[in-house]
């Protein structure tokens, strides 16, 4: 153990004066303890920090009530322990359980704070920031068949993270973010005190619904807005090749998509063939009610597409949960449940949004550069529809009207791969600068949910909003003074910090 016996002593002596009916066993972990490198890994979604060169928590705290959360901020706190609070660990670059530095911290692990409240006749649910979101759907789907909240597809995510930096996902379009869906939180801050929405003033409530997490405090549960759907939605999944012309079906998707219907989403991905043939472009869609009204829309707005009836398939909107998280139907609503359900691999993305159309030339390039070593996928995602009668400053996400879609590109590799992990980052890296003059500018926007540290990062011990602005505006645009004002207001000693949380900013520049 790096810190001092003593130290870790009184450490546990202030945990236990805190909360003297806690079990500590069950709270705190050394890494002696034979439990500690599993607890560690099961949430590490991104096998690029697993690696026994990357800085460890010294100690995991794993809370399992509100109490022992503020236990641990306090004890923390007066330890000068840095803590970093992990939900579901899918931050894309680990920072809720690795640091960059060689500076110890301890990592509390929220994964036992998974308690759901529905009350259907309300429309509303309080949901613990440990709950994956597909914990979240399945519980809602087993109240209603007509309720539905809008989040992203990926069901082990973590609310925690997700709901911190605004959440999108397939009814994005039709009901805006997750975050534009919350209506009140519980945190604690670092003294320690516990706020709700009215306790802790909206300034910081606005912050912590988009502004990124492990920034101002550990938020423990969210109050939500359920949304009304249909009985049954519909979906589709077209596969077009190059042969089939989907590069002119990209082309006619990215003026068409972006202005459909509220409730229709088209999204698509260009992948590479599996089988070293040329790259293929898989249309997805969603559509709030049934098949007849989404072919009869397509064939208006989109006839190139050639959606036909069998491709079409009618389903609730938890089984369509299941299908966009990539089971089709090859799995029952149960496997929402599972926590471990995604395979673990390496993988780095960037995220991008696009406010002009991309040139019909430029189309054919990306596809041609599908065809080099180490391609990986990029997905385009239309926003628009209710996104874009959101004002940008009414939460931290700035992207709102304007923004025609937005863009991932993801490289994933697996375990002893062929391909190196340079050719594989070497794409990306290609890719992105290929894509420079396409995308948004000035700044060139990013999704903090996406988090990248190529965009930039905090300096240790000299972390301050004049030099954070080069990557905070990417993502946050005008609203990231608000964020760093709000941040002083809150955290003026910078407790909850990471390489890119929100820098403290004492008073107006
Ligand atoms: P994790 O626990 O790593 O937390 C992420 C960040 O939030 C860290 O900085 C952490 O400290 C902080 N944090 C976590 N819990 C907190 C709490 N209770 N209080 C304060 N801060 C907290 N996004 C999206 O919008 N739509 C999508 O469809 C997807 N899909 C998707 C698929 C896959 C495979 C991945 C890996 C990621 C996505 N994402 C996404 C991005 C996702 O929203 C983002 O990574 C979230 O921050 C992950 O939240 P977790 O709680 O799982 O991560």
């Amino acid at each position: 153990l790096v810190f001092p016996i003593e130290s870790y002593e009184t450490f546990l002596d202030c945990l236990l004066h805190q909360v003297p009916n806690s079990n500590l066993s069950q709270l705190v972990y050394t890494q002696n303890d034979p439990s500690f490198t599993t607890l560690l890994d099961t949430s590490i979604q991104n096998l690029r920090f697993i690696s026994p060169n990357i800085t460890k928590p010294l100690l995991i705290l794993k809370p399992t009530n509100d109490q022992e959360v503020q236990a641990s901020i306090i004890c923390c706190k007066n330890h000068s322990l840095p803590l970093r609070v992990r939900s579901g660990g899918h931050d894309y670059e680990g920072l809720s359980y690795r640091s960059i530095s060689s500076t110890q911290f301890v990592m509390m692990d929220l994964s036992s704070l998974r308690d759901i409240h529905i009350d259907q006749y309300q429309r509303i649910a309080w949901v613990q920031s440990g709950t994956t979101l597909g914990e979240l759907y399945y519980a809602i789907s087993q109240q209603s068949g007509t309720l539905a909240f809008p989040g992203g597809t990926c069901p082990t995510v973590c609310v925690g993270g997700l709901f911190s930096g605004g959440g999108f996902g397939i009814m994005t379009r039709k009901f805006g973010l997750s975050a534009d869906n919350i209506i009140d939180a519980i945190l604690i801050d670092a003294n320690g005190r516990v706020l709700n929405r009215e306790t802790m003033g909206e300034d910081l409530f606005w912050a912590i619904r988009g502004g990124g997490g492990g920034s101002f405090g550990i938020v423990i549960s969210w109050k939500i807005r359920l949304v009304q759907i249909p009985r049954i939605v519909s979906v589709f999944t077209l596969t077009k090749t190059l042969i089939e012309g989907a590069i002119s079906l990209v082309d006619k998707w990215q003026r068409v998509a972006p202005n459909f219907s509220e409730d229709v989403l088209l999204k698509f991905a260009i992948e590479p063939d599996m089988n070293g043939g040329e790259p293929v472009a898989v249309f997805k869609g969603f559509y709030l009610g049934r098949c007849y009204g989404l072919l009869t829309y397509m064939h208006i707005h989109f006839p190139e597409l050639g959606l036909k009836k069998d491709d079409c398939e009618e389903m609730s909107w938890i089984q369509s949960v299941v299908y966009f998280a990539g089971y089709g139907h090859a799995k029952p609503e149960t496997v929402l449940l599972d926590r471990t359900s995604e395979p673990k691999e390496y993988n780095k993305g960037t995220s991008d949004f696009i406010t002009d159309l991309i040139p019909y030339k430029i189309w054919e390039e990306i596809f041609d550069r599908f065809q080099y070593e180490g391609a990986g996928v990029i997905y385009f995602e239309t926003k628009g529809g209710r996104m874009n009668t959101i004002s940008e400053s009414a939460l931290p996400f700035p992207h709102r009207k304007g923004i025609l879609y937005s863009i991932q590109c993801l490289v994933f590799w697996p375990e002893n791969a062929e391909v190196s992990e340079e050719k594989y980052l070497g794409w990306l890296n290609e890719m992105r600068s290929f894509l420079t003059p396409y995308v948004s500018k000035n700044p060139r926007r990013a999704y903090v949910n996406f988090r990248d540290l190529d965009l930039g990062m905090n300096e240790e011990g000299n972390t301050n909003y004049e030099n954070a602005r080069d990557w905070g505006e990417k993502y946050f645009m005008g609203n990231f003074k608000r964020l760093a004002l709000v941040k002083g207001k809150v955290d003026p000693e910078n407790f909850f910090w990471h390489e890119q949380s929100i820098p403290p900013l004492l008073s107006i520049p």
